[in-house]
């Protein structure tokens, strides 16, 4: 029988597709899929990592409570696993956060509670604050996603081995977006102890600050760093998931490349992803272009376009100039 025992049992083992239609060099471009997860996101396999790691350390007891500052997909992560373990979930995010995601939490069962999103990390108001706040008060389990090792550990355990394996070690090239940093982080520290000629490239949005920091080693000028429309990846700080020493590379593109890449590649390949999965696509088809054939680039689509189609819609994309 091939019977799983939870639904957590689908975690993870996403497919590795070539895109090439989207691609037509002479070196393989491939993506892992991350919408095929239960929560059809790359963050279920840190629900699960970051819930794990807080048992095993006794910092979470049964029927204890979880708050998490998040975008949504780390807050889907764990509200999936945090119902099948018997713990209450509550998720303070920015006003940025598309209505359907809040529902989505809800569906799941979890607290939402929503904060300005103009505001520095250090205000008060801001959902990172908030998070603290709730954590003092109700006695709650706050994983942090942006500084706990279990997020880059979820990644070097599942997606590294699994990149490793389906590529029959040949990848040469790993291209991700960078948010918290775990996925690249993770992943890279895999692949770099198999083969350490493997080439890291984090993929940033303008307005974020890895890309220039990765450059110059500071935080670019304050006017340097402002919102974007692009979900899920930049930041306005550096996480202590980035490990710097297993990323070789960050390349910056726009919000336009990062919605034009995402609606070009579901036209040319049916594969329909999150914006942060379209500048990272476009990345990497900038790394594959000259290289020549035995090249193999993996980069990866952490969630699913539905999720933002209050945003991913041909109206909402042109009044913004984001397509014609
Ligand atoms: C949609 C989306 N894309 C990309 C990322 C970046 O992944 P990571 O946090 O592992 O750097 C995230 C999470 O922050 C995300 O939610």
């Amino acid at each position: 029988m091939e019977i799983r025992e939870n639904i957590l049992e689908t975690i993870g083992n996403t497919p590795l597709i070539r895109l090439s239609r989207f691609f037509k060099g002479e070196a393989v471009l491939a993506v892992k899929v991350e919408s095929f997860n239960p929560g059809s996101s790359v963050k279920d396999r840190i629900g699960l990592s970051l819930i794990e790691a807080a048992e095993q350390a006794g910092k979470l007891k049964p029927g204890g409570t979880i708050v998490e500052p998040t975008s949504g997909n780390t807050g889907v992560g764990l509200a999936i696993v945090a119902l099948l373990r018997g713990y209450k979930l509550v998720c303070t995010a920015s006003s940025k956060i598309p209505p359907e995601k809040v529902a989505l939490l809800e569906a799941y069962g979890a607290e939402v509670i929503t904060c300005p999103a103009d505001v520095p990390p250090e205000d008060p108001r801001s959902y990172y604050k908030m998070a603290e706040k709730v954590r003092d008060e109700r006695g709650a389990f706050l994983p942090n996603q942006y500084a706990n090792p279990a997020n880059p550990d979820a990644h070097y355990r599942t997606t590294g081995p699994e990149i490793w394996r389906q590529t029959g070690g040949r990848i040469t090239h790993w291209v991700t977006s960078i948010g918290t940093g775990g996925t690249i982080s993770g992943t890279a520290k895999y692949l770099k102890e198999k083969n350490r000629d493997i080439r890291v490239i984090g993929i940033d949005i303008e307005g974020s600050v890895f890309g220039y920091y990765r450059e110059h080693g500071t935080m670019p000028p304050q006017d340097q760093i402002h919102q974007y429309l692009a979900d899920g990846i930049g930041e306005d700080f550096i996480p202590a998931c980035v490990w710097w020493d297993y990323i070789d590379e960050v390349i910056t593109v726009s919000d336009k490349t990062a919605y034009r890449t995402t609606m070009e590649l579901t036209r040319k390949e049916g594969i329909f992803c999150g914006s942060s999965g379209g500048a990272a696509a476009a990345g990497a088809r900038q790394i594959a272009e000259p290289l020549a054939a035995g090249a193999i680039v993996v980069t990866l689509l952490p969630d699913s376009g539905e999720r933002y189609l209050s945003k991913l819609n041909n109206a909402w994309m042109r009044e913004r100039g984001l397509v014609e």
